[in-house]
């Protein structure tokens, strides 16, 4: 009796684990996606930003470009988000502008994906859905270019570059990286019943 009732559960276990996948797929299906969508948002916006950081750097120099993101980060992520009818946001551990400091929990993702990169590991965007709304998390790496602004004070940073960032930002937090880091996250919030795909 006792063996008959251990594998009768054991069958009921094992056709519930059978059916939990299927069901899964089945809401999935019904859903957008996204993570998709969340990477669409930061990838586009990361481009605008890096497009005109680029081009104000070729035409104008360093220098220059300091102030071309001290008055057009904003302006630009916003017009983004107005576009994509979300919350997009750059934020940092190590801010250069106080405005762009995380919250705990933006906080926490940030170790999370410092963690990942360091162990070499590939890197997943974190998405949560809360109170009807899709919060999307995905890291900005640094390269060659960022250190210009954001490596080493008179090292890969210029003094004249360094003179620029101290008048505009007292409280400069965004120097020291090198290439591979990460300089923050795209913290994104958007309507979980929206479809826009
Ligand atoms: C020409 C100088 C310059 C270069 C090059 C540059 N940045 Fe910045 N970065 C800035 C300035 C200035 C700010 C502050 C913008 C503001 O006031 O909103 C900033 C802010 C940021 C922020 C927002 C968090 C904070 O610290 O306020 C992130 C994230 C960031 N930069 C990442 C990067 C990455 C990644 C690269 C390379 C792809 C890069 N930056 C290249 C000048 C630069």
């Amino acid at each position: 009796m006792k063996y008959v009732t251990i594998s009768l559960l054991a069958i009921l276990f094992l056709t519930s684990c059978k059916q939990r996948p299927k069901e899964s797929e089945a809401t999935q299906s019904a859903k957008p996606d996204y993570t998709k969508i969340g990477m669409r948002y930061a990838q586009e916006t990361q481009k605008v930003l890096g497009k005109n950081l680029k081009a104000t750097i070729q035409d104008k120099g360093v220098a220059e470009a300091v102030v071309f993101c001290n008055e057009r980060a904003y302006p630009l992520t916003d017009s983004m988000a107005t576009h994509y009818q979300a919350k997009i946001k750059r934020v940092s551990d190590k801010t250069r502008n106080p405005m762009n400091k995380a919250n705990a929990t933006e906080m926490e993702h940030i170790n999370t994906f410092k963690k990942q990169i360091a162990l070499g590991d590939s890197i997943a965007p974190i998405v949560q859905e809360k109170d009807g709304q899709v919060h999307f998390y995905y890291p900005i790496v640094t390269n060659a270019l960022c250190l210009n602004c954001h490596g080493t004070p008179n090292q890969n940073i210029t003094p004249k570059v360094v003179e620029h960032l101290s008048g505009l930002y007292p409280e400069d937090q965004a120097t020291g990286y090198g290439i591979d880091e990460v300089r923050g996250i795209w913290s994104i919030v958007f309507d979980a019943s929206e479809n826009p795909e």
